[in-house]
Order: C-alpha cells, then sequence, then structure tokens
C-alpha cells in the first residue's frame, strides 16, 4: 500500500514558501539562458539564488540506490536529453537548442521542485510543438489533480497529451510526492489509465513531471551515470510543477508569471488545444 502523507495548513504555508523559492531559482536561470553561456553559469546562478532565499540545494549530493551522489544544483537536459544532465563548463548552449532545466530547494523543512525546457535563441517549429505539447501535457494532469479523482487520472492525461500529437512520453522516469523529503510516495509515472490508483485528497503535495520525446519513450544512460538520453537521438522536453490538492482544486506551488506566463493564457493555450 502507498502511504501518502497528507500536509497540514501550516505545513502547505512552509510548502507555499519553498514552491515559490524554487520557481524564482529557475526564474533567474530562465533569464540567463542564451547562445554561448555554459550550462556551469546556470548552475552557478542557481548555486547564488539558493544561498540567497536562505535554503540548500535538494540535488547537490543527492543519492539515488545504486548512484553517485548528484554534484550539482540544477539538470540540465540539452536536445535529445531526457534528464539528469550534469553541468558543465564545457558545455555552451547554441542557438536553436533546447534545454530542460530541473531545480529545487529545501527551505525551512520542506522542498519545493520544478522544471521547464527552454528555447534557445530561435527554435526550429518541430521543437516548438513539443515544448508546447509537453506544457499543456502537465496543465492537463495537474487539472487532474483534484480530490474524488484518482492517481491514474494524473498519469493518463500526461501519457494522453503526449500521445495525442504523436510523441511518447518517458516511461523510465516519474513525478513522485513532496515535502520533508524530495521524494516521497506515490510515484507519478507519465503514463495510466484513467479512473484507476490511489483517490487524491486534499492535502497531498505531488510533484507532476511532464517528460515527453519526439520519438519513441527509450531512455539510455550516458557513462557518467547520470544523464538520460533518447535512444533515437529525437529531442525531448520536461516541465514540472509542485502542486499542493485543495478541497477546490490543484494550486501550483511553483508558479510564476515572468516563467509560466499568466492564468490566461495557460488558458488560452489549453482551449487552443481542445481543437
Ligand atoms: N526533479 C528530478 C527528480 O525529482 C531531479 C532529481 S535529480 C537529483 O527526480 F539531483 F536529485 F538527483
Ligand atoms: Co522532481
Amino acid at each position: 500500500m502507498t502511504k501518502i502523507r497528507i500536509k497540514s495548513r501550516s505545513e502547505i504555508e512552509a510548502m507555499r514558501r519553498s514552491g515559490k523559492a524554487a520557481s524564482t531559482i529557475l526564474q533567474r536561470i530562465g533569464e540567463a539562458v542564451k547562445p554561448g553561456v555554459s550550462t556551469y553559469e546556470l548552475d552557478q546562478i542557481s548555486r547564488q539564488t539558493i544561498k540567497e532565499l536562505g535554503g540548500i540545494s535538494s540535488f547537490l549530493g543527492y543519492q539515488f540506490p545504486g548512484h553517485a551522489p548528484y554534484p550539482a544544483t540544477i539538470c540540465v537536459s540539452l536536445n535529445d536529453q531526457i534528464v539528469h544532465g550534469i553541468p558543465s563548463k564545457e558545455v555552451l548552449l547554441d542557438g536553436g537548442d533546447i534545454v530542460g532545466i530541473d531545480t529545487a530547494i529545501f527551505l525551512d523543512g520542506y522542498h519545493g521542485d520544478n522544471a521547464f525546457t527552454f528555447p534557445v535563441g530561435a527554435i526550429a517549429p518541430d521543437a516548438r510543438k513539443l515544448l508546447d505539447v509537453t506544457r499543456v501535457s502537465l496543465y492537463r494532469a495537474i487539472e487532474a489533480a483534484r480530490p474524488g479523482n484518482r492517481l491514474g487520472d494524473v498519469c493518463f492525461a500526461l501519457q494522453n497529451g503526449a500521445e495525442s500529437y504523436g510523441f511518447s512520453p518517458v516511461r523510465d522516469f516519474s513525478g513522485h510526492g513532496i515535502g520533508r523529503k524530495l521524494h516521497e510516495e506515490p510515484q507519478i509515472p507519465t503514463y495510466g489509465d484513467a479512473g484507476r490508483g490511489v483517490r487524491l485528497m486534499s492535502g497531498m503535495v505531488l510533484a507532476i513531471e511532464a517528460m515527453v520525446n519526439v520519438g519513441n519513450s527509450e531512455a539510455r544512460v550516458l557513462d557518467d551515470g547520470w544523464t538520460a538520453v533518447t535512444t533515437d537521438r529525437s529531442l525531448s522536453a520536461l516541465f514540472e510543477h509542485t502542486v499542493v490538492i485543495l478541497s477546490d482544486g490543484p494550486e501550483i506551488l511553483t508558479d510564476n508569471n515572468k516563467l509560466w506566463g499568466h492564468k490566461s493564457k495557460k488558458e488560452e493555450i489549453l482551449e487552443d488545444d481542445n481543437r
């Protein structure tokens, strides 16, 4: 049985702060994304901002079972890289790239986790489409995160959001519950059956991750032990929000208008997508 921790009012209040902090880090990194910048510099911005905000990195030193400790405060995944790319002085952003940035902060006892895939300068139409589809599938999944629904409704929204455009959800990685620990129950796969799984309840906090490949869903990990890439070299994108389920629906704790746009604009994208 999965044991999903229900957060109290005061815990949710604290997670509003860690979520907002996580979104500030991501926004600052986004402002620095341009051709010629190294992925190392982006990690430096993240480190500096985490320090300024009075928190510590959720990622630095993090150990997945059987892995070396993670060496940086962001994951930076370029083009055909899916997740967990390691920042490097040798990797410079190039016009036309897409770059997924995942960053999180531990602040006053709670984690906030979010990710965004940025275009570097002008990008090709197929790359633009991948970013739009992945972002919309995240918002659809968030809409499904409400009391009375089941976890499978969230997972199905991610899967359907990718597949209805001929893209593939990434099956080897998932979103997760979040709170005092970065990874709590439940696991949130990017595929699943609507109406199945645990019932969602007010007070659950979920880090929902939309991860989509243009080609097949397969992932392979590079020799560095971390960087996951597509096996067919197709582009991959990720977007992630930390979301609390409240009695009247989801509240995005990592929302940030400067980065994600205004609410009205998000609805426009969704409507557009309902054609
Ligand atoms: N957002 C990702 C996750 O929650 C990134 C984790 S990377 C690591 O799994 F640094 F924590 F390893
Ligand atoms: Co996460």
